[in-house]
């Protein structure tokens, strides 16, 4: 411990372990401390506190400074919640060679083997609320029904252990027993004595539990992970020595998988339906483009981080904003409040999941880094992605409530909401969003539907009206979306919705009937009938519709489609709209007895009536404060592109359904891709495409139509300059750079480094 503190003295109170600390504005506390104490010194505590994004970046990465063998509790119950064995009261070398027992399994393409198990976990809790919104409003404690049991339930899962259905009693009476003590757990109150001895007799239990599973183990091995950490080795040693106890690396691990894996998830989750509920602007832009639930996770982890705090001690005498902090201090490390620090995040206690991608320390830096984040991020996404839909406009039904004391956790203990049946949601302007945040994705929102309507609505073009097949809502969209459509005996094809998005009860396409694509648009004509199952995925908008005072709306043939929701919003938001709408003949154009009512604000115009489209009256003068949107074959496209280009810079908005025509890539060589979160370095050979290298190499990424059409594939580039070849992205958002489609874009240079 310090034996000096050389830190000027300050009227802030910083005491992470008062009962109400983190219900009375810790981020204000916070505040204080980055602007006035940025080495804070506590003298009740005696350790110091650094606070600023910068100062817990550097003290996180220098591990040979700030050293971990003190392991990370701060205060003075001495709980030993994570025993001294543990790799988290670990420096190096030790520290690594322990981690890289456990490591591969943690890595993002193991972890996104788990998708199925992780969703199944997920369904199962949604399903046992699902219906009280069904008649009127319902009430489900979000805390308890789902941020807690969902971790609880993988890591089970994870480790081969039984389900809370397994048929043994016996069993499913030790699992309830730990769920219990990890409840028990989080009522700690150091000072109190009642609560401190129940929680260390549920310290106890846990370890107790691993220590016993560790030796059932050991006497006869089963095919799962448990197994596996009992029958690792380190450089030939056995991992497990002679007696699995309390201080075996081998039971510390466990904990800290466990304690880790379970409570930060529980705050993750708990936090983002908090955050949700306070901020239904940001939600609603959530349920309209659900590809942004990844940036949604990483916001939450950042503005109110799991775990808050962590702890380190000084190997040597370290001088910090002109505090001399002696060998042997006991130094705090405040994620919490550098994930705040408005030298590093502009407007920091805003919930924006539209923020610009930026580092955040939610799930620690350096050799300490969370071991757990793939699989935290993929919990916390799937449940927004199986919740939100079911929860629609949900709001608190009371304060939420904390454990009585956690001085190094922000987790919820009570989050009770209200919802119903997805309510009518007020207009949200569309924006065009780009996931620029860590996508860690490796699936999106997959309905299993029924055809329940089929009708042909224009000479070779039918109207599909699709329903999930259990009745449920499907995914809110906004007019410009589109959806997969995943046929069992035909290629997925995408295709706009052109129903009213504010019904979420059935999604409507239209779809022509095209002799010479790929053969799904012959199948959906030929073959698929009224009541035959199909999946829908998505929805995407590629094409959204911001908000503007006048329109004009240009559509060729089948693409009238994603315009016919467009009209409809902007009638309703009173904006000046014109619609252009072009086909061959009249009887192939589809949908105009919808178009009828508007009267002459639509101007029907088939070829062999009028001629070609007259382009040069609507577009040749620029219109003040006028957007045009337009959709259609290429010939179309490249002449609306023509003859905009006097226009204002974002005035056209195009959605092509083919990819557009692209010249030579601008590099004929091979080039390297480093994938940043995986770890790999791969070579795409002028032959392949990025996608198939990196999925070849075991890295899940979402991804579609392989054309540059659909936008699935979408990647956040970290370094490196692309050659962008889609046909999704702006020329704003091209000379960005900070993206692209690697199912046809490639690198302009030997090296990209890629968010993956
Ligand atoms: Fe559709 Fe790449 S998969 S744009």
């Amino acid at each position: 411990m310090a034996q000096t503190a050389t830190a000027p003295a300050t009227e802030i109170d910083y005491n992470p372990f008062a009962p109400d600390f983190y219900t009375s504005d810790p981020f204000g506390t916070y505040r204080r401390m980055r602007d006035e104490a940025p080495v804070y010194w506590s003298e009740r505590w005696g350790w110091y506190a650094l606070t600023r994004f910068d100062d817990v970046r550097a003290a996180a990465l220098d591990a040979d400074t700030f050293r971990s063998f003190e392991g990370m509790d701060i205060d003075d119950s001495r709980l030993e919640q994570v025993p001294p064995g543990s790799i988290g009261s670990m420096d190096n070398p030790r520290h690594d060679q322990v981690r890289s027992v456990v490591q591969p399994y943690f890595l993002p393409r193991r972890i996104a083997q788990l998708e199925d198990g992780v969703r199944a976990v997920v369904r199962e809790l949604v399903a046992s609320w699902r219906d009280r919104g069904a008649l009127g409003r319902g009430t489900v404690d979000v805390a308890q029904e789902l941020a807690w049991p969902m971790p609880f339930d993988v890591f089970f899962h994870l480790m081969g252990l039984p389900s809370r259905h397994d048929p043994d009693p016996l069993e499913r009476a030790r699992r309830d027993q730990l769920e219990h003590w990890t409840h028990e757990l989080k009522d700690r109150v150091p000072g109190t004595p009642h609560l401190t001895e129940v929680a260390r007799a549920a310290t106890a239990g846990v370890q107790q539990f691993f220590i016993d599973l560790l030796d059932e183990r050991r006497r006869c091995g089963r095919d799962d992970l448990v197994t596996e950490f009992v029958n690792a080795d380190i450089d030939g040693v056995p991992f497990v020595g002679e007696r699995v106890t309390t201080e075996s690396e081998v039971s510390g691990l466990m904990m800290i998988l466990f304690l880790g894996g379970v409570e930060s998830t529980a705050g993750l989750t708990g936090t983002l339906f908090e955050q949700l509920a306070e901020n239904p602007d940001q939600r609603a832009l959530l349920q309209a483009d659900p590809s942004l639930i990844p940036a949604a996770v990483e916001e939450a982890m950042r503005l109110t981080t799991p775990l808050q705090l962590t702890a380190r001690t000084t190997s040597r005498e370290v001088t910090l904003h002109g505090v001399t902090m002696p060998a042997g201090s006991r130094v705090v490390l405040i994620p919490g409040a550098a994930n705040r620090d408005e030298r590093q995040f502009p407007d920091p206690d805003t919930f924006d999941i539209t923020r610009p991608r930026g580092r955040h320390l939610g799930f620690g830096e350096g050799v300490h880094g969370c071991l757990g984040a793939p699989l935290a991020r993929l919990e916390a996404r799937i449940a927004l992605e199986e919740a939100l839909p079911v929860l629609g406009d949900y709001e608190l039904a009371g304060p939420p409530t904390f454990y009585p004391s956690s001085p190094n956790m922000y987790v919820w203990r009570n989050l009770p909401v209200t919802f119903g049946a997805p309510a009518r949601r007020p207009h949200v302007e569309a924006v065009h969003h780009r996931t620029t945040t860590v996508t860690l994705a490796t699936s999106e929102f997959e309905a299993e539907a029924r055809v329940a309507a089929k009708e042909e609505v224009a000479d070779g073009v039918v109207a599909l009206t699709l329903r999930e097949a259990g009745g449920r809502p499907l995914p809110a969209w906004e007019p410009g979306a589109h959806v997969d459509l995943v046929l069992d005996g035909a290629p997925t094809r995408q295709y706009s919705l052109c129903g009213g998005a504010a019904d979420h009860s059935e999604y409507r396409l239209g779809i022509l009937r095209d002799a010479d694509g790929r053969g799904s648009s012959r199948f959906v004509h030929d073959r698929l009938a009224v009541g035959d199952p199909v999946r829908v995925r998505g929805p995407r908008n590629n094409f959204p519709l911001v908000g503007s005072p006048r329109y004009l709306f240009i559509a060729g043939g089948i693409g009238i489609t994603p315009v016919l929701p467009m009209i409809r919003a902007a009638e309703a938001a009173g904006a000046d709209w014109r619609l252009v709408y072009g086909g061959r003949q009249r009887a192939s154009m589809a949908f105009l007895d919808e178009l009828a009512p508007y009267g002459d604000r639509v101007s029907v115009r088939p070829q062999d009536e009028t001629g070609l489209l007259d382009l040069d009256g609507p577009l040749g003068t620029p219109q003040p404060d006028t957007l045009v949107y337009c959709c259609g074959p290429e010939p179309l496209l490249a002449a609306v592109e023509q003859r905009c280009t006097g226009w204002p810079r974002g005035a056209l908005h195009v959605e092509r359904f083919a990819p557009r025509p692209q010249g030579e890539p601008a590099r004929a060589e091979a080039f390297e891709v480093v994938l940043q979160q995986s770890g790999l370095t791969l070579t795409v050979p002028p032959d392949r495409s990025i996608l198939s290298v990196v999925e070849e190499a075991g890295v899940g990424v979402l991804s579609s139509c392989a054309e540059g059409t659909c936008g699935t594939c979408e990647t956040a580039v970290l370094d490196g300059v692309p050659d962008h070849r889609d046909s999704v992205l702006s020329d704003e958002e091209r000379q960005a750079d900070d993206c692209m489609m690697i199912c046809v874009s490639r690198a302009r240079g030997d090296r990209l480094v890629l968010d993956l």
